[in-house]
């Protein structure tokens, strides 16, 4: 999507980037994990591939994604964004007809970055995100039946099972945006600031305070 192209997204324990190239062979390793590829429902990709992915991300309507960082080794200008990368996080817009209905997928693919409040912080960001800027009225997330850490996490942030698909193994979980969710939401995520990336990057390369 071309509209979080130049957005970070700034919160307490993360900072949100836009895919771009830079980010692709770090991506690329992290996928080739089984472990991954199982927990996520993905195939391995080729680095090529993987390119033409983030670009698709980049171009595409109906995608929205963004790398997750580390805010405070990002905040070290010795430090290589690449380095900084922690996982990622997307909106799908699934339905042609009805833009207001989003698939929500999370990744902390650094497993030494979970279970520290940060695959929730992230959600909350990108739901905000997606109430706010893409209107989104309704989330959807699909998750292997045997990942019990993310169906807690759903379940924790108020989604609802609505069906199990035995043949793909997944459960599908929603949460419907009505006022008390927005206003939880928009709660939850006071402290996000929304910032320009590239100046933020040049800020961050010239020894400036992000
Ligand atoms: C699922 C995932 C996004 C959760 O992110 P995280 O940063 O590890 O989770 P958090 O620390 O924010 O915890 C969020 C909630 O998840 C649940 N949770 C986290 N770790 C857990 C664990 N080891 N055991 C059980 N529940 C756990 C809890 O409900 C927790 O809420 P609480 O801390 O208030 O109790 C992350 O583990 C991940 O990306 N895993 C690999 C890829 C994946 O499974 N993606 C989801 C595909 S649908």
């Amino acid at each position: 999507m071309k509209i979080n192209e130049n957005t970070l997204l700034d919160g307490n324990k993360v900072v949100l980037v836009p895919y771009t190239e830079e980010h692709v062979p770090r991506y690329h390793e992290w996928m080739k994990s089984p472990e991954l590829q199982q927990l996520t429902a993905s195939e391995p990709l080729t680095l090529e591939q993987e390119y033409d992915m983030a670009r698709s991300w980049r171009e595409d309507d109906d995608k929205c994604t963004f790398i997750i960082l580390d805010k405070q080794r990002w905040a070290d200008s010795r430090v290589e964004e690449e380095q900084c990368m922690v996982g990622d996080v997307n909106i799908f817009l699934t339905d042609p007809t009805d833009p207001s209905l989003a698939e929500l997928e999370i990744m902390i693919a650094e497993p030494s970055y979970r279970g520290k409040g940060i695959g929730k912080e992230v959600t909350c960001m990108m739901m905000s995100y997606g109430v706010t800027k893409l209107g989104v009225k309704k989330f959807q997330v699909k998750i292997g039946l045997d990942n019990e850490i993310s169906i807690a996490m759903f379940k924790k942030l108020h989604f609802q099972e609505v069906s199990v698909c035995k043949v793909f193994k997944e459960v599908t979980l929603e949460l419907t945006v009505d006022e008390s969710v927005r206003k939880r939401l928009l709660e939850h995520t006071t402290d996000m600031k929304e910032r320009d990336y590239r100046q933020s990057c040049s800020s961050r390369q010239g020894g400036l305070s992000p």
